[in-house]
């Protein structure tokens, strides 16, 4: 059970695991470098580890190298009490030699490891108030799951800035950092709060505070299944989510259009008080930023407000200069990362209101908010997103729409066509992916390719800035995004023979513009695919290889335009042998900074 639920975690982290299980009042504990087939060979598909309550543990490395040793659980010197966790306990160093100038041994080099003597240290016979003591002392985000071999019936858990969630079941209860893991077996969550404890046994749940205060929070009923979770057939998840794509758009879109407006409840500010926001803050991590970049472009285009993308990471450092008029807008697909969930308490400090856009229910940045506007997307397994990010585009474009509508800039014919072209994306999308032999072939002749440069202008610069991203996180190939019109200052100087351009051009207005660069960079020799408007017949003519969009609202182009994007990185990385749904040195959830 335990290794089939950490199967469906591996995608947050993969270089090692382990279990810990309790057996006749000892604890069993296994542990593995490598992938989770190792644990699950060496375990012999878990038979090895019998046992009434357990714990178990994928890691992604942040303290120490990826091995058996660094693996969790990580226990206390007796072997009587066992340990995993996700995020880091960031006074771990302090602590460690605290509990070292107690005559503790440490065997390994991870942070986690402290937990585990500390909880030895406080533990006198009851787990809570052990629990509860080392709570006081730890320091960081973290969320933690732990055995006490004297406790064989009990798995204590905990959070503070990373996720864990509850599974009530029918013959047993569960403890989780995603609802993946156990959609097998319940869809009945419960979400504890902040730095209260639960205590899980097989046949109910108990939650605390850390007064020892009991607190009750309601179940869940999670809609998706775990069809939704498994590859259906495909040979990755990354081209199922990438074939998903039409619906997942659909979903998304339809439930927010109603007898022809715009209707996003979730948004909980009057028609007036959209209208009063000054400034849009979007702020988010990898591709999710990029979908931000996008929104700039739309938002500022269409509702006339200004805006400004930032990356998380530098959100949260530099001080920005928020009002109480600003909207925070923050994206993101997992709901989890840190960067993000930091930069929604940085708003919410200023007295901004934050808008989540988000795809998994109950995440941290979820509850964090004021407001969210879920994406549709189901769970995203592969590492590198694709249909989430769809879907956050759709988010965003029905967003920006509703701001122009409030504010006067988008009624009658002007919003009826857009309407109309956005009803149109889910079937567009369609025929896109009717182009996936065509890519595969291209793709084919691109695997040994050293660099790629992918090259657009306005909003085609967002869609090569996510094209960019998708083919080095998997493919491992180097490639760079660039503002066609910055090519000349600098980057051109790397063209040679056979250099690899991906050109977008999407954007009626700028397609004379995008056809000189694409001249500048062929006189140099370099190769030209490009992805454009149907019956662009100059670009088309210039390039190599092209892939065409329909006709759509320009605004509405990348929703298209990263379609072919998706499976170029796709078919390169699986044709150049590549673990294409868990790249190396990635994690789907990226609960640290
Ligand atoms: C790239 C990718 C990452 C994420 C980023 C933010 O394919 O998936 O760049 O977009 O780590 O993650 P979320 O959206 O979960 O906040």
């Amino acid at each position: 059970m335990i290794l089939e639920g950490l199967e469906r975690l591996e995608y947050r982290g993969y270089d090692s695991a382990g279990i810990a299980v309790i057996d006749d009042g000892a604890l069993r504990i296994t542990k593995a470098g490598g992938k989770l087939e190792v644990l699950n060979g060496l375990t012999r598909g878990g038979t090895t580890l019998p046992g009434f309550a357990g714990i178990g543990h994928t890691r992604w490395a942040t303290h120490g190298v990826p091995n058996e040793v660094n693996a969790h659980p990580h226990y206390n010197t007796a072997k009587t009490i066992a340990v995993v966790q996700n995020g880091i306990i960031e006074n771990y160093v302090a602590l460690r030699k605290r509990l070292i100038s107690k005559g503790y041994q440490f065997v390994s080099e991870t942070d986690t490891e402290t937990v585990a003597h500390l909880l030895d240290l406080y533990y006198k016979g009851n787990p809570l108030e052990a629990v509860i003591k080392v709570l006081q002392h730890i320091e960081g985000s973290y969320a933690l799951s732990i055995l006490f071999a004297d406790q064989p019936d009990v798995v204590y858990g905990v959070r503070k800035g990373c996720p864990l969630i509850l599974g009530i079941g029918e013959d047993g209860n569960f403890m989780a950092s995603d609802v993946t893991a156990i959609l097998k077996h319940t869809r009945r969550v419960i979400y504890p709060g902040e730095m209260e404890i639960v205590e899980l046994k097989a046949d109910g749940v108990r939650i605390v505070t850390m007064d020892e205060e009991e607190v009750t929070h309601e179940i869940t009923e999670v809609a998706w299944d775990i069809s939704a979770a498994e590859k259906g057939g495909y040979k990755h998840y990354m081209l199922k989510e990438i074939m998903e794509q039409p619906r997942v758009v659909r979903d998304t879109l339809s439930p927010r259009i109603r007898d022809g407006r715009i209707v996003i409840e979730e948004l909980g500010m009057s028609d007036e008080e959209l209208s009063r926001v000054r400034r849009v803050f979007m702020v988010a991590c990898g591709s999710a930023y990029h979908t931000g970049v996008t929104g700039r472009y739309i938002f500022e285009n269409l509702a006339r407000i200004p805006v400004e993308t930032d990356l998380a990471s530098e959100f949260i450092y530099r001080d920005p200069l928020l009002d109480r008029d600003d909207l925070v807008v923050v994206i993101s697909q997992s709901g989890e990362t840190k960067d993000t969930l930091d930069a929604v308490k940085i708003a919410r400090e200023a007295g901004c209101k934050v808008l989540a856009i988000v795809n998994v229910v109950g995440s941290t940045i979820a509850r964090e908010s004021d407001f969210v506007m879920y994406t549709q997307a189901g769970p995203e397994i592969s590492v590198a997103t694709t249909k989430a990010y769809s879907a956050q585009l759709i988010a965003l474009y029905l967003l920006a729409m509703k701001f122009a509508e409030v504010r006067g800039f988008l009624h009658g014919r002007k919003l009826k066509s857009m309407l109309d072209d956005l009803m149109k994306l889910p079937e567009q999308i369609e025929l896109m992916l009717g182009n996936r032999d065509k890519v595969q072939r291209i793709a084919n002749r691109f695997i040994a390719a050293r660099d790629v440069f992918f090259i657009g202008r306005g909003i085609d610069y967002a869609i090569s800035l996510e094209g960019s991203l998708k083919l080095k996180e998997i493919s491992y190939i180097h490639s760079e995004a660039y503002a066609a019109g910055e090519l000349k200052h600098g980057t051109i100087a790397l063209m040679e023979e056979g250099s690899l351009v991906a050109a977008v051009s999407t954007q009626p207005a700028l397609h004379a513009k995008l056809l000189s660069n694409i001249v500048e960079v062929k006189a140099r020799g370099a190769i030209i695919f490009s992805v454009t408007t149907m019956g662009n017949r100059e670009i088309e003519e210039a390039s190599d290889f092209c892939v065409t969009l329909p006709e759509t609202n320009p605004l509405f182009a990348n929703s298209l335009a990263i379609i072919p994007l998706q499976m170029l990185a796709y078919y390169i990385s699986d044709g150049r042998g590549c673990d294409v749904d868990k790249p190396r040195n990635l994690a789907k959830s990226v609960t640290v900074e």
